[in-house]
């Protein structure tokens, strides 16, 4: 199924050098933040936020407004026609046909692919659910550039909810797909990296261990990301219980850290890095959230400039069969082709929640 426009639902739509490169005019912007004031005047972004967010929709706003473009938009959908019942579908076709870029965030893993269907205008993924969340990794590829100078030949450590951190799965595609990155997937074993992202580490060269000790570790790593147990994505409140609190950095394991450590946190942050640690310079969570208006800026202008037709569907339909992943927009959106990729003879993958399926 194709679109009229080119969308940003998943980095890997796109070659490595074209978002290679989009961190790279970040890295400019930076420096030169005046000579891109006018690069979207007269341009709208629409912005739809199905799920609270503070960062990235302020990022997003703020990236646009730097351009010289203006915004419209809802963060709470209980005000806006959602709360009439209307379809994901409508919602984007009309709010499409108003602006010229438009950001969707929502809880719903395959969302931002679903609105791609028929927006009339791109659209970039601003976190799918517990799937995706290319334009953190946009963020990251920019701390990482400017703060290590380089992303390969890294080891990685990626630490607390690797299930469901969207920000995790985008960042492990991304960093596999430089030279000789080593991931260390520090989890309890009930918040493991799903398998669908290991696999694509593998299979882009490079390596991982899964570990469930942070001190064991710390001391070998060049990156760590830590991230938030996310509480709204459990099934019950026990079960986010009994996770919460396990991995908490603080001032004591930095001091077993190395002296150029880097340390990246999607944000908020909740209590798995202490406020001691804000004060150590290899914390640098603080200055990453800076970087994201940097990386929205340059993608804004660029894909904004975008209006190449793509393929968004590449699968097919297979009569009976739909996706197991109960938080995929395929169960809410019911309208929607429930379309797979084939991988192998026998698996089949959920073309907007990436979920496997034996058949
Ligand atoms: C993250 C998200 O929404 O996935 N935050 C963000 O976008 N900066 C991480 C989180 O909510 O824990």
């Amino acid at each position: 199924m194709y679109s009229e426009y080119q969308h940003l639902i998943d980095l890997s739509d796109y070659p490595v050098e074209w978002w290679n490169g989009i961190a790279d005019l970040a890295v400019d912007i930076r420096k030169n933040p005046e000579k891109y004031a006018h690069e979207c005047d007269g341009k709208i972004m629409a912005t739809l936020f199905y799920e609270p967010s503070t960062r990235t929709q302020m990022s997003f706003q703020t990236a646009m407004l730097r351009l010289g473009g203006r915004i419209i938009g809802f963060d709470n959908p209980a005000t806006s026609s959602v709360s009439k019942g209307e379809t994901l579908k409508d919602t984007t076709k009309i709010v499409s046909s108003y602006s010229d870029v438009l950001v969707i965030r929502h809880p719903v893993s395959g969302a931002a692919k679903a609105a791609a269907l028929t927006a009339g205008c791109p659209v970039i993924n601003a976190g799918d659910g517990g799937h995706l969340h290319p334009t953190q990794t946009l963020t990251d590829l920019v701390t990482l550039k400017v703060e290590k100078g380089r992303l390969d030949n890294l080891t990685i450590g990626l630490c607390g909810d690797l299930i469901y951190g969207r920000t995790v799965h985008s960042l492990c595609k991304a960093m596999s797909c430089f030279n000789n990155n080593k991931f260390v997937l520090i989890s309890t074993p009930e918040l493991k990296l799903p398998s669908y992202v290991k696999d694509i580490i593998l299979a882009n060269g490079c390596t991982f261990e899964e570990v469930s000790s942070l001190d064991e570790v710390i001391g070998t790593l060049d990156v760590l990301y830590m991230t938030r147990i996310q509480k709204e994505r459990f099934a019950s409140e026990e079960e986010y219980l009994s996770q919460k609190d396990t991995y908490i950095l603080d001032t004591k394991k930095m001091t077993h850290a190395k002296y150029d450590l880097v340390v990246l946190h999607p944000l908020p942050r909740v209590d798995e890095i202490t406020n001691e640690v804000d004060r150590d310079p290899r914390a640098l969570y603080f200055k990453q959230a800076k970087n994201g208006v940097f990386a929205r800026m340059a993608l804004i202008m660029t894909i904004i400039k975008n209006q190449n037709p793509s393929e968004i569907l590449k699968g097919r339909v297979y009569e009976g069969i739909s996706c197991s992943n109960p938080h995929c927009i395929t169960h809410s959106e019911t309208y929607l082709p429930k379309s797979f990729r084939s991988n192998g003879d026998t698996l089949l993958e959920c073309e907007y929640c990436d979920e496997r399926k034996l058949i």
